[in-house]
């Protein structure tokens, strides 16, 4: 039998505010696949950061339930720990300490919960080698280029061993070249892991080059438009971005976000 990392049955998300209620997320049904690289791809204010960070349990959905590696998210309007356990969050800024280490800005959500240094440095340096950052231990946040710090984000947030990665926009303020460099390199960690990725983006070739399958989101209130398998063998090079096949999906999405925008 198939184990779904993530599964929402009837999501949805409305904000208060001082005005009238948003409605952020239509209510929405997921099931995301073990080990399965989704893409959420849709217009800006869709309500894309608003579903990643329910899945992540940042936000408290308003109805409908969620599920992370077959345990319930929220149980009696709290969090449950063992699911939040099976989760790592990137956002487009890394947000590092700048006044610790790059080693033990990785390192400090085992140092919250509780790890010796001894085991600390282990596994940090573990996830250094990983994302590519050997070497750069000592240095400071600061003396990183913006890609490294996205690496050492990486690295903090499969830091306790979370089956799930959870990103939004990681690479969205990084340059062309570098963002394609950082998306060979996330599919070679996601390979190399086998985790389960769902990662936000506005960049359609982006999506198409890094996803299993993608979800299109519709305007607000969102809501799954269109979802779309992308076919291509695995690990992809640049180059497959020149086929015809991977055009021909890519232009596909371009007219239905323009249709819908
Ligand atoms: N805390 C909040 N209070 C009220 N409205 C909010 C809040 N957060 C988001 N919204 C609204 O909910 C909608 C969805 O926002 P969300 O940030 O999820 O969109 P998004 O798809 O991530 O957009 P972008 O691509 O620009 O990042 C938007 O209309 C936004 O204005
Ligand atoms: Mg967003």
């Amino acid at each position: 039998m198939r184990t779904d990392a993530v599964t929402a049955e009837k999501l949805a998300k409305w904000y208060g505010t001082r005005d009238a209620p948003v409605h952020a997320l239509a209510e929405t049904d997921l099931a995301i696949a073990e080990g399965e690289f989704l893409v959420l791809l849709g217009p800006s204010g869709c309500g894309k950061t608003t579903l990643l960070r329910m899945i992540g349990g940042l936000l408290p959905p308003t109805s409908g339930s969620l599920a992370v590696m077959g345990q319930p998210l929220w149980r009696d309007g709290r969090r449950n720990d063992a699911a939040l356990s099976e989760l790592g969050m990137v956002f487009q800024d890394a947000n590092l300490f700048p006044w610790l280490s790059i080693e033990d800005n990785i390192a400090l959500p085992l140092q919250l919960r509780g790890l010796g240094r001894g085991q600390r440095r282990e596994k940090a340096r573990e996830l250094m080698r990983l994302v590519g950052l050997s070497g750069f231990e000592r240095r400071w946040p600061r003396e990183l280029s913006g890609g490294m710090r996205q690496r050492a984000a990486i690295a903090r947030a499969l830091s306790y061993g979370p089956d799930i990665l959870l990103m939004d926009e990681p690479f969205g303020a990084l340059d062309a070249m570098t963002r394609e460099a950082m998306n060979l390199e996330l599919q070679r960690i996601w390979m190399e892991t086998g985790k389960t990725v769902v990662l936000v983006t506005h960049s359609i070739s982006e999506a198409v080059f890094l996803a299993d399958r993608i979800l299109l989101l519709s305007p607000r209130p969102g809501k799954v438009d269109r979802e779309v398998a992308v076919p291509f063998a695995r690990p992809r090079a640049p180059a497959v971005q020149a086929s015809a096949e991977f055009q021909s999906i890519a232009a596909m999405l371009r007219e239905r976000l323009s249709a819908i925008a």
